[in-house]
């Protein structure tokens, strides 16, 4: 699969199928983001993966969104919910001063893209996530207070197909009577101006 490919295939996945994810899946995907694009190349975040059955739950509990709808509204019944997660930290002592959270956020984007690439290309559907109860995450995570939570990616085989739709009247996703995912994207007329706006 070449990176073109591997683009337009990527559709985030919230319904996963009853099966574990193995720790080197994930560990090649922090590599992935170990060398993606920093500013500065200051290279702030550090990732928790998480794919153990007793902790996954309580990462759940602490997430929102479209990942959490009713399985009728396009949410995962509860087997199908992720079998992992990776959780995108800042670290605030390397970012130094609160200003710099507008570029390592970017560093956060910019890695996230690159673990969500790498699952893709391992079979491993993504989606991330910012809808997350950071306190709670960081009491069941132990995650020390020099840090911030970015993003948290939940993850897993994918158990649905979603597919990316031409853009009509609106960019809002559902789901139809099949229950399949429909992603209106806008069209690239739309969105490019060449040599100037
Ligand atoms: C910054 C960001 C935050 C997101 N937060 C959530 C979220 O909290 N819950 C969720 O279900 N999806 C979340 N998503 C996924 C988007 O809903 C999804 O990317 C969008 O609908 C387009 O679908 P696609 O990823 O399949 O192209 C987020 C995506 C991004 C980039």
């Amino acid at each position: 699969m070449n990176v073109y490919e591997a683009i337009t295939k990527r559709r985030s996945i919230r319904r996963f199928k009853d099966k574990a994810v193995p720790i080197e899946a994930l560990e090649k995907c922090i590599d992935a983001a170990r060398l993606a694009p920093s500013g500065r190349n200051q290279q702030v975040c550090k990732y928790i993966v998480v794919n153990d059955a007793k902790v996954l739950p309580g990462v759940f509990e602490n997430i929102g969104g479209s990942a959490k709808l009713p399985p009728d509204k396009g949410g995962p019944r509860p087997e199908q919910s992720p079998k992992a997660y990776t959780i995108v930290l800042i670290n605030k002592k390397l970012e130094g001063d609160a200003n710099r959270r507008r570029i390592t956020l970017y560093d956060a984007g910019m890695a996230a893209e690159n673990i969500i690439l790498t699952a893709l290309e391992q079979g491993l559907g993504c989606c991330p996530i910012l809808m997350f109860n950071e306190g709670d995450l960081k009491l069941i995570l132990e995650i020390p207070d020099d840090y911030d939570i970015a993003l948290v990616i939940a993850m897993g085989y994918p158990d649905e197909s979603p597919t990316a739709d031409v853009f009509k009247d609106s960019t809002n996703i559902y789901v139809d009577e099949k229950n399949l995912r429909h992603v209106p994207k806008r069209k690239l007329a739309d969105i490019i101006h060449r040599n100037g706006f």
